[in-house]
């Protein structure tokens, strides 16, 4: 078994730091490319079969240290009751998103293990397979508030930070709500064998610092705080947050995983151990000559060198269009590092 991850998470990694890539399995992948031609991407999401496969596709093109579960943050949406679909040139739709307080009335908020019961069997299904740690994730009660209002993504989430400032007590309920579904959906990944969790905050970028706190942060702690009894590390991702780092630190999650607008090596003066650090290397850089890759990617790792609570990662996922030579390039890169 490798166990490079956990001891990482724990901050007790003495040997090369792990790596594994938001996004790892994906578009960029001609067997990906492959079974899409045969199922929606829903599709795949639901047949725990598939799901499993799709997981396992990094494992054995790419050799990383840790397996992320193949679903979406917005299997929670359509557990609540919304109505979703994704548009091959748009992403996400919601057909019926929710457009006024009364509206969350109409949220079904309950069975939600039953609902989702097919992650847990992907989950079970992966188990045996792996030689890795697999993350299970789920979204954060503000990025799903957001996508259910907005019903797509949006460039400035303005539908929801309308309601969030004209009607601030049905967005906590809404909030709540999510953050409760979130605990049992995440409970459930951790009883069916998941050895660490992230969960994924991809828009609080959009708050001001207040609003953060109030909105985001708030219910991100609720999240850690009903899983402490698990010994499940939990990774928080925000885009864009390491100016938040310290206010991450302070609910005291596993991990921070952290964007490419900062400096791990200075995170780390404000985040100390025992909270571990993931990242950060530009997505972009992957679209580089290959002597550029690497040197950034041995950039990081110097930057890092010896911290026995850092995971390489991307400060954001492997995108369609990026060539699988190249992250193989860059997972082989940090594995030589040793
Ligand atoms: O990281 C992984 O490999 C695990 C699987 C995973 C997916 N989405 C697969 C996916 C995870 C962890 C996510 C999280 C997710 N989904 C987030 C948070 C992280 C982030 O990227 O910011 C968000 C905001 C979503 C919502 C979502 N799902 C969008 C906006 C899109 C469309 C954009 C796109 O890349 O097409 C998706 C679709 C999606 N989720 C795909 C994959 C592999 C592409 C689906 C396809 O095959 O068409």
């Amino acid at each position: 078994m490798n166990t490079l991850l956990i001891n990482a998470l724990r901050c007790q990694n003495l040997l090369r730091p792990p790596i594994w890539l938001m996004r790892q399995a994906g578009r960029y992948m001609a067997d990906y490319r492959a079974l899409r031609q045969k199922h929606t991407f829903l599709e795949m999401v639901h047949d725990p079969r598939l799901a499993a496969e799709v997981t396992l596709l990094p494992i054995n093109l790419l050799q990383v240290d840790a397996a992320i579960l193949f679903s979406d943050i917005l299997v929670m949406v359509e557990a609540l009751g919304l109505k979703l679909t994704f548009l091959d040139k748009s992403g996400p739709h919601i057909e019926n998103p929710l457009e006024k307080s009364e509206d969350i009335n109409s949220l079904h908020p309950t069975h939600i293990s039953e609902k989702l019961s097919y992650i847990g069997d992907a989950v079970r299904l992966l188990k045996p397979e792996l030689k890795v740690p697999l993350i299970g994730f789920c979204g954060a009660p503000f990025t799903l508030a957001s996508y259910m209002i907005e019903g797509k993504a949006s460039h400035d989430l303005r539908k929801t930070k309308l309601w969030m400032l004209k009607e601030p007590d049905s967005f906590h309920r809404l909030l709540q709500i999510i953050a409760d579904c979130s605990i049992e959906y995440l409970q459930l990944q951790i009883k069916a064998g998941v050895d660490a969790v992230q969960i994924f905050d991809t828009w609080a970028i959009y708050l001001g610092y207040a609003q953060f706190k109030e909105f985001s942060l708030n219910y991100l702690q609720k999240i850690v705080q009903a899983l402490k009894n698990s010994p499940t590390p939990i990774i928080l991702f925000c885009k864009g947050s390491s100016a938040l780092a310290p206010d991450l630190a302070s609910i005291a999650p596993s991990a921070i995983s952290l964007d490419w607008n900062c400096s791990l090596a200075n995170i780390r003066k404000q985040v100390p151990s025992p909270i571990a650090l993931q990242g950060n290397l530009d997505p972009d850089i992957l679209y580089a000559p290959r002597p550029t890759l690497q040197k950034e990617a041995k950039r990081l790792l110097a930057e890092m060198k010896g911290d026995p609570g850092y995971i390489f990662n991307l400060g954001h996922g492997v995108l369609p269009d990026m060539s699988l030579d190249q992250v193989r390039c860059l997972v082989d890169t940090v594995k030589e590092s040793a």
